[in-house]
């Protein structure tokens, strides 16, 4: 057993892998809950398919190292504000990446989506978001997922999408059917609209709607409409 260890210990070193992460079938790199503070590159970071970082300490993400073989990427709880979203383009296989339980503040993964089949920005700190932002293209095909629940909405005009969205679930679910319902049940957020029945899209601001969940604050779709009407009607003739 002890040389078994110490096999391991060398031949990670040798290839540059932080000494407590495992290497598991070869191609599984575990690091969870270690404390790590940056995200380890290594000379073998090229072969690894799946690389586990959740539970530990990384706060950056400047660049997503280049990995050509990584689809699943786990980095769940750990303190990251900022990600290079653009170097995506470095992980071109991904199809798994867990960023949920961290502080990002800005999320845009519309350039890169790429080969990814489930994304989730879950309890971040995001404020506002586009559907496009997540990943969700229209005519999409139905195998992407994504989730977003547990954020603090800042609910203005730009949120109304997902209000909609929320809406539609809540008549769909008390029985009503029609296309709607087909759309919101195929739509990349349905299994993040279900979380706690619904209860994961709170309003954080404006001050007047914080802690109301976003489906019972007065229609944001409307205030747009207002928004556009109101910039009309100011526009000097
Ligand atoms: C991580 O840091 C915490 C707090 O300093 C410590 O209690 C824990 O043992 C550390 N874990 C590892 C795997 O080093
Ligand atoms: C990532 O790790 C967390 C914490 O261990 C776990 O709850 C979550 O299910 C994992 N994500 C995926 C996509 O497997
Ligand atoms: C994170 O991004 C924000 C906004 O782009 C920037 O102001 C801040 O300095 C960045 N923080 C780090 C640690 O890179």
């Amino acid at each position: 057993m002890k040389r078994v260890l110490l096999a391991l210990i060398l031949v990670n070193s040798a290839l540059g892998i932080p000494h407590k992460c495992e290497v598991v079938d070869f191609l599984s790199l575990h690091c969870e809950g270690l404390n790590i503070t940056s995200f380890p590159q290594t000379a073998y970071s090229r072969f690894v398919t799946a690389f586990y970082l959740q539970n530990n300490l990384i706060q950056v993400i400047n660049e997503f190292p280049s990995m050509a073989s990584l689809q699943h990427l786990n980095l769940s709880r750990n303190a990251i504000s900022n990600v290079s979203w653009k170097s995506l383009v470095n992980i071109p296989n991904i199809l798994e990446l867990d960023l949920s339980f961290n502080r990002i503040t800005y999320v845009d993964v519309s350039v890169n989506r790429g080969s990814l089949i489930y994304f989730s920005v879950s309890h971040n700190k995001l404020e506002t978001f586009s559907e496009e932002n997540l990943g969700i293209v229209s005519g999409d095909p139905e195998f992407y997922r994504t989730c977003v629940e547990g954020n603090p909405l800042h609910c203005d005009c730009r949120m109304a999408w997902l209000q909609t969205l929320i809406l539609v679930r809540e008549k769909c679910i008390s029985g009503y059917d029609s296309m709607s319902c087909k759309l919101y049940r195929e739509h990349p957020l349905h299994l993040s609209l279900r979380y706690q029945n619904g209860a994961g899209f709170v309003c954080n601001s404006p001050e007047n709607v914080q802690g109301w969940p976003i489906s019972k604050v007065a229609s944001l779709a409307a205030a747009c409409e207002q928004h556009v009407y109101t910039t009309t009607t100011l526009v000097p003739t």
